[in-house]
């Protein structure tokens, strides 16, 4: 029996948005396995807790058979070897990214030589999206629609409530 093709798919997350997805679309005819992994080590400055970024993503992959998502702490490597991954897949939007994502790539395979990172590119309609232009895009009031799903959409909004409340019980 051939060996199972497993690949994580690491990042904040916060949140998840339409570029994330059609990435992890893009892994589906690539592995048999698709692990979603979901940094919980800085919850300090995100928006969602780690919780609420795996339930939202766990309801956008509910129709995936080969997907699932999980959390996880400390080195990125020590994660995929635990799952038996062999491949870590990011997506490379820009130019831009390429150094940060370069660095990262060759310093986890000198941690594990046995994994090796791919990069797949997004749909050119989402190569400027990010988590943190979702998130200033929703605070300044602009509109996401066919960037995230509505899902993602009515989260955030619940987000501004529930700083609202805090705001004034503070
Ligand atoms: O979506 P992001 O924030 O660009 O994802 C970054 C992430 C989570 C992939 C990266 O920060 C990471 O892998 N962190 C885990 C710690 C680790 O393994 N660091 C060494 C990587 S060079």
């Amino acid at each position: 029996m051939s060996k199972r093709r497993i690949a994580v798919y690491p990042g904040s997350f916060d949140p998840i948005h339409n570029g994330h997805l059609d990435i992890i679309h893009r892994c589906r005819p690539l592995f048999d396995e698709i692990i979603v992994a979901v940094l919980s080590n800085d919850e300090k400055q995100a928006l969602f807790t780690v919780d609420e970024r795996v339930a939202m993503i766990g309801e956008e992959i509910a129709n995936c058979s080969e997907c699932r998502v999980e959390s996880f702490s400390g080195l990125l490597v020590d994660f995929a070897d635990k799952v038996g991954a062999g491949t870590i897949v990011r997506g490379l939007r820009a130019v831009s990214d390429f150094e940060y994502e370069f660095q990262m790539a060759l310093m986890n395979r000198r941690l594990n030589d046995h994994i090796d990172t791919v990069f797949l590119m997004p749909n050119e309609e989402y190569i400027y999206l990010s988590s943190r232009l979702v998130k200033e895009v929703f605070f300044m009031g602009g509109n996401l629609k066919g960037l995230v799903p509505p899902e993602v959409l009515d989260e955030l909004l619940q987000a501004v409530d529930r700083r609202a409340a805090q705001r004034a019980g503070q």
